[in-house]
């Protein structure tokens, strides 16, 4: 494993090994909890999880070179497709003093997502359809800063867009999208399906600043982390 130490751009993700192979951590918030069969490691009196990059997109993303990943300890981050926290508790190891909205639709990941997070103060799960933005206003009372967006759906780039008419602020808000073309549809290129999905962003007034291909971890993902420009 080597020495833990910080991610040289990411507060709160830690790393171990060669700098272009490394092994990913964040500080395990609910000690001596695992969530999806991670491994926990003990440094100086710290308690690192593991971040497996094959079971999380952000993971991926990050072990990928994403430039930045808009999130630290203050964020307010509206999760979309939470399931039953995987990757919600690497972020909540993360966002120390700021808080996670966990939208997941269905009950059976959520009774687990509850489960899992009982004593992470930091997360809000919410069962409710993404596809539905105004529903759960009323269980958000802050402002959002970013939306994080993993439902895997074929109408997944419209469901961000509403979301984020509704919860971002223009010039400011951020979003991560992963987008799953076999999703959206099993009979075109990948890559055509990145490009249609992007464009519809673009027109909707997003710009996209980094485009993360996750092919090494998971087939036909890409990741693309952007930000809410002005309603068009
Ligand atoms: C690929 S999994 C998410 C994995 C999770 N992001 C992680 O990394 O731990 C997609 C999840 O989105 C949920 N989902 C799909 N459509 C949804 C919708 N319209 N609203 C809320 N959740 C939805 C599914 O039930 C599923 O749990």
């Amino acid at each position: 494993m080597g020495r833990i130490r910080r991610h040289p751009k990411f507060d709160g993700v830690f790393i171990s090994g060669p700098n272009d192979n490394f092994r990913l951590y964040t500080v395990n918030l609910d000690t001596n909890r695992t969530i999806y069969g991670e491994k926990l490691f003990e440094e100086n009196g710290i308690q690192y999880r593991e971040w497996n990059p094959y079971r999380s997109k952000l993971g991926a993303s990050i072990r990928a070179n994403a430039r930045k990943i808009f999130l630290d300890r203050n964020s307010r981050l509206l999760y979309l497709g939470a399931s039953s926290g995987t990757t919600v508790s690497h972020c909540s190891d993360i966002i120390t003093n700021g808080i996670i909205y966990a939208v997941e639709f269905s009950a059976r990941s959520l009774r687990e997502l509850v489960q899992n997070c009982a004593d992470r103060p930091n997360v809000i799960p919410i069962l409710a359809d993404a596809n539905h933005p105004y529903e759960y206003a009323p269980y958000i009372y802050d402002r959002i800063d970013v939306i994080f967006q993993d439902v895997a759906q074929p109408n997944q780039t419209e469901i961000l867009i509403k979301n984020i008419y509704r919860y971002l602020k223009p010039k400011e808000g951020k979003f991560i999208y992963a987008i799953k073309s076999r999703s959206i549809d099993t009979t075109v290129n990948p890559n055509e399906i990145f490009e249609k999905e992007i464009n519809k962003l673009e027109a909707a007034g997003m710009q996209i600043m980094d485009n993360v291909s996750i092919e090494k971890f998971q087939n036909d993902h890409i990741v693309l982390f952007g930000r809410y420009l002005e309603h068009p």
